[in-house]
């Protein structure tokens, strides 16, 4: 275990913001953290860190910072074509991507280039080109903060939904996630519906992990900014979900605005950043903090943006998109 009193958490964020954490303790091994938290006193304001590519940090951390340094993937079980794998929470979630890949099993190569470590991918139900990670999650495992007792939560028990789970619920801030295992398969169904990933794998040759793998990665960075040139949390709020009869509403006044109706046929999703740049802020700047050019749901720290400034930019997007189209934006990322 490492502990660091007033330590900068610029290194941990990919806003890049050079915030405080009054006590930051660092863990290597699963077992030395469960002693830990069996020993440890009661402490007010814990807070455990994974990769910091969904946190917005408005201001010095007063409180404890767990950062649960756990690397480490192996196979667990083999069943017919499926394979149960074990990543353990610290791990780079792309490096757990390019791994599944290059073993041939498939089932998060949508998933690929996603910032983060694999622990937070299932807490926050990373999704991207029509796959969420809980598709593929078998179980959760990890400690109790209260006493370092073990848990392990099954798919189903996740309750996963859109960018949702139980550890963003009623388990919020009371648990760390030691690590995950993914149920893969040898014989992956591929997942090209999304246009334009279909058409790139097609110019690659044709469907195979690999091939899928490469025309995401370059996607995300035809549109993505990178976190070490510009900093940024990804998407920073979530795509909006409204009644389908409110969307046809919207549709009368905005012809060109999409929306892809929910499997219920009672509501419909729709792009955040088409709204964010109807409303005119794609691009835009405001102080040391903006709006990405190339994705209008991305905010992006300019060089020496505050905290506060991304967020009181994030409540004016907020504000102009409620006055235009009714619509309440939600953050995805977790301001703090
Ligand atoms: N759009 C615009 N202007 C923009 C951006 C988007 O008009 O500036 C509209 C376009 O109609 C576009 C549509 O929005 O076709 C969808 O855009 P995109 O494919 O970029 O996807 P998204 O809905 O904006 C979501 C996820 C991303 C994920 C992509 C691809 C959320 C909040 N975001 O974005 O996830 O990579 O789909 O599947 O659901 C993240 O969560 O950090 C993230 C990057």
């Amino acid at each position: 275990m490492q502990y660091f009193r007033n330590h900068s958490l610029k290194p941990y964020n990919t806003f890049g913001l050079n915030v405080l954490a009054r006590d930051f303790f660092q863990f290597g091994e699963p077992e030395e953290l469960r002693k830990w938290l069996q020993e440890k006193q009661p402490l007010e304001n814990i807070f455990v860190l994974g990769g910091g590519s969904n946190l917005l940090f408005t201001k010095d951390f007063d409180g404890t910072i767990v950062y649960p340094d756990f690397r480490g993937i192996e196979i667990v079980e083999e069943q017919g074509d499926d394979v149960l794998v074990r990543f353990a929470a610290g791990e780079e979630w792309d490096a757990c991507v390019e791994w599944a890949v290059s073993k041939g099993l498939g089932g998060i190569e949508n998933l690929s280039y996603i910032p983060g470590h694999a622990g937070a991918a299932a807490v926050q139900n990373i999704g991207a080109y029509g796959v969420e990670i809980g598709d593929v999650v078998e179980a959760v495992e990890g400690f109790m903060l209260e006493d370092g007792s073990l848990f392990r939560k099954t798919q189903t028990e996740c309750a996963f939904d859109y960018r949702y789970s139980i550890f963003k619920g009623p388990l919020k801030n009371k648990l760390v996630v030691s690590g995950l295992v993914l149920r893969l398969k040898r014989k992956p169904v591929f997942s090209t519906g999304y246009g334009a990933v279909k058409e790139r794998v097609e110019s690659l040759g044709g469907e195979s992990l690999r091939n899928i793998r490469k025309a995401i990665v370059d996607i995300r960075k035809e549109k993505l900014p990178e976190p070490e040139e510009l900093g940024n949390a990804g998407s920073f709020f979530k795509n909006p979900v409204v009644d389908s009869s409110f969307f046809y509403q919207l549709q009368e006044k905005w012809p060109a605005i999409p929306g892809y109706v929910l499997p219920d046929k009672q509501k419909v999703k729709i792009p955040a950043g088409w709204l964010i740049e109807r409303a005119g802020w794609k691009g835009r700047e405001r102080g040391q903090a903006g709006v990405h050019k190339n994705q209008a749901l991305v905010l992006v720290n300019l060089g020496r943006a505050s905290g506060k400034e991304i967020e009181e930019l994030a409540q004016q997007i907020q504000k102009d998109v409620y006055a235009q189209f009714g619509i309440r934006l939600h953050p995805e990322v977790n301001i703090l």
